[in-house]
């Protein structure tokens, strides 16, 4: 891509790299040298920046902080052998960003913002991206309102920002997951489909509730009925029954994922049945029982490929078969990882050189 996006840059003076311990990384605490922003003011995006990674001044009375319009986005950058930033599917995530903001009341932005500001933080953060097995530099874009105003509108005021964390895994072990048939994630015409914050900070209690009782996270089910799964918070879910890949269909209510998109392109590729389709609890249930689901996944950025070792249920445990026993989804996690490295080959054009 040419660079057309005028960026300023403020290099910080002190790097804090070599305070971190690259091959012990935990999960989205650390954060690289530098930021990016974009200001957005009178209908159009202005004042790109670079600079030193810190805390910032925003008006307390910011709606972001008050009614959550705010959205995010996820991706990750790996180390090529050269040292070169290889980027996981980073259009997808520009164009999800764009979907959320639309959803959200929040400005259209423009490809080469999210691009080249990722471009250029990349060239300023590269020494930040870990080259260990299991770690990555974890992406965060994400967009806020950014009025001085507290009536409830959209903003007119935004802003949009960068932020780099070298990660390590976001789950260590296989996970423990609840079926969730009392609250609700999303529902028909909400926000669920959306990267919104508020989706995020509406689920933290049930989830609470559900880590009290010594599991990882929920599954969470339809609003109406509670009777469909639908995805797990931190990343869409994933089932194999009798060798077919199943997974819950898109909607309102599901978060469109793009490590999602990409297991489902590579099962096809490589001859898998596959189904899209409303996947109830029911079946999920007697599948455990019966032992036709011999897997169950969630498939995120963060999370990557997360094997999923149980599944509670109305006050029962029931475990899945070992993790060693699993082909698919240790077919698909080397496969994908392989790829996000550049140690194998890309057949659908993933990786982007930064
Ligand atoms: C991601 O996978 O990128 C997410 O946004 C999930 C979050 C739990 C970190």
């Amino acid at each position: 891509m040419v660079e057309t996006l005028k960026i300023q840059v403020q290099k910080t003076d002190k790097s804090r790299k070599a305070q971190v311990d690259f091959n012990n990384l935990p999960f989205g605490k650390i954060f690289a040298d530098h930021m990016f922003l974009a200001d957005y003011r009178d209908g159009d995006w202005r004042n790109f920046r670079i600079v030193p990674y810190g805390h910032m001044q925003v008006s307390p009375a910011t709606p972001a902080i008050h009614y959550g319009q705010s959205i995010f986005e996820g991706l990750k950058a790996y180390r090529g052998k050269n040292g070169e930033a290889l980027v996981f599917r980073p259009y997808d995530n520009w164009k999800r960003m764009n979907v959320s903001a639309d959803r959200m009341c929040m400005p259209y932005l423009p490809e080469d913002v999210f691009m080249e500001g990722l471009r250029s933080l990349l060239k300023h953060d590269r020494d930040w991206i870990p080259s260990s097995e299991g770690s990555s530099l974890y992406i965060r874009p994400f967009m806020f309102s950014a009025d001085e105003y507290i009536g409830i509108r959209p903003s007119q005021d935004f802003t949009f920002m960068i932020i780099n964390s070298p990660v390590g895994p976001y789950y260590s072990t296989p996970v423990k997951v609840k079926i969730e048939t009392h609250y609700t994630r999303a529902v028909e015409g909400g926000t669920g489909f959306a990267k919104a914050g508020g989706n995020y900070g509406g689920s933290l209690y049930p989830a609470k509730l559900a880590q009290e009782k010594g599991y990882h996270q929920l599954i969470w089910t339809d609003g109406k009925e509670h009777k469909y799964v639908e995805e797990s918070g931190t990343m869409n879910v994933m089932f194999v029954f009798d060798n077919t890949l199943v997974t819950p269909s898109l909607g309102d209510s599901i978060l469109r994922g793009i490590t999602r998109d990409s297991v489902l392109a590579l099962a096809k590729h490589w001859g898998v049945k596959v189904e899209e389709r409303r996947v109830s609890v029911a079946e999920v249930v007697d599948g455990l029982k019966n032992g036709r689901l011999t897997e169950a996944f969630g498939a995120g950025t963060a999370a990557t490929i997360a094997h999923i070792e149980l599944i509670g249920y109305e006050e029962k445990n029931y475990y899945l078969p070992p993790v060693e026993k699993r082909k698919f989804s240790n077919r698909v996690l080397q496969e994908l990882d392989g790829i996000k490295r550049g140690l194998m080959e890309d057949p659908f054009g993933w990786m982007e050189v930064f």
